[in-house]
């Protein structure tokens, strides 16, 4: 793409955006309705898109497309919905009020683990919040984006509105178009997805036109098992949580933080688990584990565990597998005893650090000591420490799960986290904020002018 085609395609969405905001929201609903309808007729061609692209087990990417329904269906209620408030005027006959309108066009940057369930996130909720889309997708995966705009096209041709094409652009290209997308005053909301490396270099760049960003960048996730976790559950969590997606989700548990009385029987546990994972073909269903996305994230992982070797750690597994593929890996669980640099990177590969702790305090200290705020969870059956983990002082995390990995969050929920993650919220809950611009309303219906704080001022 040449900035000449660059600036065609942003001009076709500024116009369509034109049109879209004045079309009442339930309508834009019926759009999205009839979207999600879609999605579920070719839920299997799309989940086998998104395994050829990101080669995510086929099960993961089943349920990738679900949730590409699921906010979908979320966006289709929130047409209805939308909801200003009002509030008490100091005035007598005044009335005061917020109500929400359409933002303008949203550029959305997506990574390839889940290449297309981030994009209906943003999408399904720009859509409905009378925006349009510019979609950049990872070079990774542009397969799932451009069946994404083929499959967007077709419902627009069916319902006869073929001029809301025109409200997904799709650019395929590398961070020269991150970057004119963070700098082009048009973009009024840039939504970026991907590393903390990416997000710090594109935020100066959106700021510096005071435009508005919503980054969900690394995240270093933790679980804190206690003593009193059930710890058949917390087993299975931790397994899904820390080898799901071949560890390669913003949610995935990193590290683990063990209560000494437990430690051992649980990693024993755990080590017999890793050494029965099936590993390899993602479309075979017995499969649990896929490949890496390339080779660079085979090496990068093995550079890593090198380095946790020299460090005096113990690594168990975390061997290439190049008798199954080139980019298939064994997942690495890693003893340390101290948070070092390394522990505190986000690796994206299946290496899970495991730690000791003496009491409760200690481990949301260890939990809250890195620079990410994705993710974190514990698994206990005891109230106080479940309350503590999810108080003020507990977790310093934008997701603070019990009893649930950190991993595999529901649609209905807001999506983000603190500090190095970024601090946008995406998905569920009041996120869609974030699509829509504010405008506080007061109105007078008396036949005076007073003025707020009492002031006088009479010509
Ligand atoms: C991501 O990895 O970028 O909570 C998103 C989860 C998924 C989304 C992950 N629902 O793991």
């Amino acid at each position: 793409m040449n900035e000449k085609n660059y600036e065609s395609v942003i001009q076709e969405s500024v116009s369509a955006q034109k049109w879209w905001q004045s079309v009442p929201a339930p309508s834009r609903g019926e759009l999205i309705r009839n979207f999600a309808n879609a999605l579920r007729q070719q839920k299997d061609i799309l989940a086998n898109q998104i395994v050829f692209d990101s080669k995510k087990i086929l099960s993961e990417a089943n349920g990738e497309v679900q949730e590409m329904i699921d906010i979908c269906d979320f966006a289709v209620g929130l047409s209805r919905q939308l909801y200003g408030i009002t509030m008490p005027s100091e005035r007598s006959n005044h009335r005061m009020q917020e109500i929400w309108q359409p933002f303008g066009v949203v550029g959305v940057i997506s990574a390839f683990n889940f290449p297309m369930a981030v994009w209906a996130w943003n999408h399904a909720l720009a859509i409905v919040c009378g925006n349009s889309v510019v979609w950049k997708p990872s070079p990774k995966a542009e397969g799932c984006a451009l069946k994404c705009k083929i499959l967007w096209d077709e419902v627009c041709n069916d319902i006869n509105m073929p001029e809301a094409k025109s409200l997904l652009i799709v650019i395929l290209g590398g961070n020269e178009i991150s970057n004119w997308l963070a700098e082009d005053r048009r973009i009024s909301l840039l939504s970026a997805t991907g590393s903390t490396e990416m997000g710090k270099a594109l935020a100066p760049k959106v700021a510096k036109r005071l435009g508005r960003g919503l980054y969900e960048l690394g995240g270093n996730n933790a679980m804190i098992v206690t003593p009193h976790a059930n710890l058949e559950l917390a087993k299975r969590a931790i397994v899904f949580s820390a080898v799901g997606t071949c560890g390669q989700r913003c949610t995935t548990l990193r590290r683990l933080i063990v209560h000494r009385d437990i430690f051992d029987s649980l990693i024993n546990d755990l080590i017999k688990i890793y050494d029965k994972l099936p590993i390899g073909d993602p479309l075979d269903p017995k499969t649990l584990v896929g490949p890496l996305i390339s080779i660079d994230s085979v090496l990068k992982m093995q550079d890593v565990l090198n380095q946790c070797r020299l460090k005096g750690y113990h690594v168990h597994g975390g061997e290439p597998l190049p008798h199954i593929d080139n980019c298939c890996v064994k997942p690495a669980i890693v003893l340390i005893h101290e948070q070092c640099e390394l522990v505190k990177q986000e690796t994206f590969a299946p290496i899970l650090y495991v730690m000791q702790y003496n009491d409760l305090e200690e481990a949301i200290a260890l939990q809250n000591d890195v620079t990410q705020g994705l993710s974190s969870c514990i698994f206990t059956d005891n109230l106080q420490e479940a309350e503590i983990f999810i108080s003020s002082i507990g977790s310093d995390c934008g997701i603070a799960n019990i009893n649930i990995g950190p991993s595999g969050a529901e649609i209905g929920g807001a999506f983000g986290g603190e500090k190095d993650t970024g601090g946008g919220r995406e998905s569920g809950s009041d996120s869609w904020k974030q699509y829509m611009r504010r405008v506080t309303i007061t109105t007078n219906y008396g036949k005076d002018l007073p003025l707020a704080q009492g002031i006088k001022f009479d010509i």
